[in-house]
């Protein structure tokens, strides 16, 4: 008997941290893979790791997604392989610290390419495909940060992510009857690169380690998430707490508090 073929996942930002992670756990559960981020050298590394272990087929695709041509290449690139995309993990990313005024607007535009626009125009390109397949698995990267208060500093990185819990939550109930389940998968605080791409490594490191996640259990979780059809997943008892309290406490107490909070992680 021929063996049933197996599913394929794309997967942003698969050279660090988070994207790392939810590239093992689809893996393990006998996806297939595409692997894009910048470093074609840790793509190739991983895919040939992952490869070895779980006997799946992992694609490389080098892609610069802040570049806004790049997710329809990718897009082609893939369907002239023949690869249909069943489950998307949108997870690349970085933040930009600093006040508003004192980056250039390319910066921020470059900033909103890849946060946002990436993120929405990958769902978009591969949304149909899923529908008519009647199968789809979308994992959206947000953030605990899109659920509190803003903060002063990386002024639209919560602005991102909210956007992107909104956005997860209206196409999960769009797409649900289709069995194409969506996800905003909302970590705290999270061990990766990500504080180091953005220089502020120092001032984390003076964060107490007990609000440190750890990337596979935020992509676990987040596997899990989108598989039973959650639309949005907090990651960690700690950042369900908060995000409790930010819901039912008086607004101005939490704005204060999450101010002062900010200060202690927030290039200003
Ligand atoms: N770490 C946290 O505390 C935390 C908390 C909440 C949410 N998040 C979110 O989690 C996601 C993953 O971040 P991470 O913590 O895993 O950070 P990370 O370790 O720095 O990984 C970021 C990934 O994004 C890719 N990337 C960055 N810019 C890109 C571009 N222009 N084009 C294509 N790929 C790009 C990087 O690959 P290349 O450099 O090779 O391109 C890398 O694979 C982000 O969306 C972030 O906002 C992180």
């Amino acid at each position: 008997m021929s063996q049933p073929s197996r599913r394929t996942a794309l997967v942003t930002g698969a050279s660090a941290g988070i994207g790392v992670s939810f590239a093992r756990v689809f893996a393990a559960h006998d996806f297939d893979l595409v692997l894009t981020a910048r470093r074609e050298d840790r793509l190739r590394d991983l895919a040939g790791e992952i490869s070895a272990r779980h006997g799946v087929a992992a694609r490389v695709v080098v892609a610069d997604l802040s570049d806004p041509g790049a997710p329809a290449r990718l897009e082609q690139e893939l369907a002239e392989a023949g690869v249909a995309v069943d489950a998307l993990v949108n997870n690349a990313g970085f933040g930009l610290p600093g006040k508003y005024v004192e980056t250039t607007w390319e910066q921020q535009a470059q900033f909103i390419q890849l946060m946002v626009t990436a993120y929405a125009e990958l769902v978009h390109r591969f949304l149909p495909g899923m529908v008519a397949r009647r199968y789809g698995r979308i994992v959206n990267v947000a953030s605990v940060a899109g659920l509190v208060p803003g903060t002063p500093g990386h002024t639209l990185y919560a602005a991102s992510k909210s956007f992107l819990i909104k956005f997860s939550q209206s196409l999960a109930l769009e797409t649900r009857s289709k069995n194409v389940h969506v996800t905003a998968v909302c970590p705290g605080f999270t061990l990766t690169e990500f504080h180091d791409v953005n220089q502020t490594r120092e001032m984390m490191d003076r964060m107490p380690k007990w609000v440190w996640l750890d990337a596979d259990r935020v992509a676990r979780e987040g596997f899990d998430g989108v598989m039973t059809g959650k639309p949005v997943v907090v990651n960690g008892a700690l950042y369900r707490s908060l995000v409790f309290l930010a819901r039912h406490l008086p607004q101005g107490l939490v704005f204060r508090a999450t101010l002062k909070q900010s200060r202690r992680y927030r290039k200003p």
